[in-house]
């Protein structure tokens, strides 16, 4: 069993756990809400803005162990809406690590095969993170590996209200009927259309909330919910949070019998 071994070895051999997950049972796509890293810098007594730094490092590994799993995409919460109300400071460090990522991890995703997309209000960001955003993107999107959509500025209602107002304008465009407006129609309204919805959603940091992520996409994701701070959770706890995901029966709804009977 896959969860026992994850219960008796808390510190596997690298290459070991990831041929004790069921490679057909893998989530589509994985939503990570990465919270933690000022708790973790301040247990430290170091400065907030050192645990995004941190923070940094599990990303690329998170990243990298996800798509050699073969995971279609892995959406990251970077930076919410809320988070602009932040110290000056903070905001600004965070930027500044955002810039640096975005700048030294072009070359490694182009040669990994990683296809960058985004998510969230960037008209926002900073000019020249724009850019560089837009310019990863373009580069990256012939590739064929995994989608990295990084949620920055990102807010759910946000997304939400965005989609209702394209919608009410194609309305009064007259290219589409109030009674087109479907559930499909609507996905493709929001940040994430063309990316299958999470299947599972992890949160570190100890808290069990949404905090205003992907209200839409979530609504049949697995919620993984850990106290490891996002600086120390690493290839050896994410491949944990996808063996516990292995183990769950999703039912969407329908009986257990009816499950099992697929
Ligand atoms: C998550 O870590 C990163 C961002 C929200 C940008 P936090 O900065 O929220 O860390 P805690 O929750 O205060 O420990
Ligand atoms: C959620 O973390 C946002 C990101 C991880 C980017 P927060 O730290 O901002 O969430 P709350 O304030 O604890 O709900
Ligand atoms: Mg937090």
């Amino acid at each position: 069993m896959v969860s026992f071994f994850y219960l008796c070895d808390r510190n596997p051999p690298v290459t070991m756990p990831a041929t004790e997950l069921d490679h057909n049972k893998l989530p589509r796509h994985v939503a990570i809400i990465m919270d933690g890293n000022g708790r973790w810098a301040e247990q430290r007594g170091l400065p907030r803005a050192m645990g995004h730094k941190a923070g940094v490092e599990s990303v690329r590994e998170i990243v990298e162990t996800a798509g050699e799993l073969g995971i279609t995409a892995v959406t990251l919460y970077a930076f919410s809406t809320e988070n602009w109300h932040r110290p000056a400071m903070e905001v600004q460090a965070l930027m500044t690590l955002l810039r640096a990522y975005l700048e030294s991890q072009l070359a490694p995703m182009l040669e990994k095969g990683v296809r960058l997309r985004c998510s969230g209000e960037i008209e926002r960001l900073p000019k020249d993170i724009q850019t560089l955003l837009t310019k990863a993107i373009d580069k990256t999107a012939p590739n064929t590996g995994i989608i990295l959509n990084l949620a920055l500025s990102y807010g759910g209602r946000s997304e939400l209200v965005r989609a209702a107002q394209r919608l009410a304008q194609q309305c009064l465009d007259g290219t589409i009927r109030p009674e087109a407006i479907t559930e499909e129609r609507f996905g493709e309204q929001l940040y994430t259309a063309g990316l299958p919805d999470p299947d599972l959603l992890i949160r570190t940091g100890g808290e069990a909330r949404l905090s205003n992520f992907l209200l839409w996409q979530t609504s049949y994701s697995e919620l993984y919910f850990t106290p490891i701070f996002w600086p120390d959770f690493r290839k050896e706890q994410f491949l944990a949070a996808l063996a516990d995901y292995q183990g769950r029966q999703r039912r969407f709804g329908k009986t257990g019998a009816q499950v099992a009977g697929d």
